[in-house]
């Protein structure tokens, strides 16, 4: 038998107040659809149709190919929503399970779960629902004298009696695929709200099929995000977990509270991660790397025994042993070599460095291919930029860049030339030679005995 997954997102999102619709809103740095999405790729499910409409082309952009598209054009609420995925699934035989896109922590383990009590209840649908301290938003589980199911009520429908009920819909629903796309017509407009409500299929079904729930326990996996605060709740219960991961894994880190990992991260055990760090995207970073305090790095790879601190790092890659920071920002494809020492206030973007280079204390390199053992003194620049367009800089091996030099690019410094400081070097430079680039030095005897000194002395 088939299963098959509505994902509800066409929502804009009117609680959150933001430009981006909820259901793409990141949470640490990954858009929250992407999550859910996720879960379903390493669940049972085999197809998932994903409904957009509100900012559709921001959900297009995201999830390219991963799943079908279906359009819901006007916002007319949750059961109208699902009814647009008939188009891909009304001749289908099989489950569906039919979810929101705002509940960003669920996991394969709980989909394949619900999928199973599903399977083994015989129901025609499963009401999935769990228990919250505090209600409130949550659409209400009403149960008759034997305990059956027999609606969801809105939180703003409720009465106050009913406001009392700790019991929720989590909005995850299995259902028989065969009676799915009846039912959702006869769905009736919520006069409060003019919206069509996927909740009253419940009142529907229980008449002429079998309706049963599965009560979650773990009610935080099925929280609905609906605001920023719920964003900022839903990322401390994904910071905690994949933190917890990473240190029974073998990656120390120190005050945990303050360090964020993204989803996607991979880090190696022996890895120690110190305080205000936050690392991202598709990031790994191997063996015995040090990384922070203060350090972001996003979309790159940190190998063995690197240390970065109080530093960006968007975008790159630096190789064994290398230490970058204080106060250092790598982006755009730096790729830094083995043994370097990136320093103080050092920028490298779209560069690479051979082993054993060192700039270590303010400069600029960009556009720059550098060979092993380079030495970029303080305050060298690349100057890369006419204004216009970009240029590149490609400097050999061994080779001694003095303070304070600018190599206007494009330019090409050969092996074991020495640069003075002070240098602004406009031509090639062949191997083996020094350079020297600035104005020569003029020293004048006797000069200063006939300056007029200033008369601090006198009253
Ligand atoms: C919904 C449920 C509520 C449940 C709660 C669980 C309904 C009527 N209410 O309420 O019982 O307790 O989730 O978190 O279903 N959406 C569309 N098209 C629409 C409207 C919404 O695709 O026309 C999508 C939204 O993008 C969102 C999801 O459906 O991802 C849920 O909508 P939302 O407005 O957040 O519903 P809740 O009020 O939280
Ligand atoms: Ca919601």
């Amino acid at each position: 038998m088939k299963t098959y997954a509505i994902v509800l997102a066409a929502g804009k999102g009117t609680r959150m107040k933001t430009e981006l619709p909820k259901c793409a809103f990141p949470i640490l740095k990954k858009p929250m659809i992407e999550y859910i999405v996720e879960n379903i790729e390493r669940s049972s499910i085999d197809e998932t149709i994903l409904v957009i409409g509100h900012k559709k082309e921001v959900f297009e952009d995201i999830l390219d190919r991963r799943v079908m598209f279906a359009y819901q054009y006007e916002q007319l609420g949750t059961g109208h929503a699902a009814k647009m995925a008939e188009e891909a699934l009304k001749d289908k035989e099989g489950t569906t399970l039919i979810l929101l896109g705002d509940m960003p922590l669920i996991n394969d383990k709980v989909i394949d779960k619900i999928l199973q009590k599903h399977a083994q209840s015989d129901n025609d649908l499963t009401v999935v629902t769990t228990n919250f301290d505090n209600p409130k938003g949550y659409g209400r589980i009403i149960r008759d004298q034997y305990g059956n199911i027999t609606a969801i009520v809105e939180h703003n429908d409720c009465t106050s009696e009913q406001k009392q009920i700790k019991e929720v819909n989590t909005g995850i629903y299995a259902v028989n695929n065969k009676y799915l796309f009846d039912v959702l017509p006869k769905i009736q407009v919520n006069k409060r709200k003019q919206e069509y409500y996927l909740t009253d299929i419940v009142e529907i079904m229980t008449t002429s099929y079998k309706v049963g729930t599965f009560v979650m326990r773990d009610n935080f996996r099925v929280m609905g995000v609906n605001d920023l605060y719920a964003i900022s709740i839903a990322e401390k219960y994904l910071r905690d977990e994949i933190n917890k991961m990473h240190m029974l894994n073998g990656v120390s880190i120190v005050n945990p509270e303050t360090v964020t990992i993204g989803h996607n991260v991979a880090i190696e055990e022996g890895v120690t991660i110190h305080p205000n760090t936050t690392i991202t995207g598709q990031s790994i970073i191997k063996k015995g790397a040090h990384i922070g305090p203060n350090t972001e790095i996003h979309n790159s790879v940190i190998f063995e025994g690197v240390s970065v601190k109080h530093s960006l790092v968007y975008d790159s890659t630096v190789y064994e042993r290398s230490t970058i920071g204080p106060f250092a920002h790598l982006r755009n494809n730096a790729v830094i070599g083995r043994d370097n020492r990136i320093g103080n206030f050092v920028e490298v973007k779209k560069s690479s460095t051979g082993a054993n280079t060192k700039a270590a204390h303010l400069a600029y390199i960009g556009d720059t291919t550098t060979g092993k053992n380079v030495n970029f003194g303080c305050g060298s620049i690349t100057v890369n930029y006419d204004g216009v367009l970009k240029h590149q800089t490609i400097i050999g091996d061994d080779v001694f860049i003095g303070c304070n030099t600018n190599l206007i690019a494009p330019i090409k410094i050969e092996d074991e030339v020495f640069i003075a400081a002070g240098s602004t070097v406009t031509k090639d430079v062949p191997k083996g030679h020094l350079a020297i680039a600035r104005n020569q030095q003029i020293n004048k005897a006797d000069y200063t005995k006939h300056l007029i000194k200033p008369k601090i002395d006198e009253k």
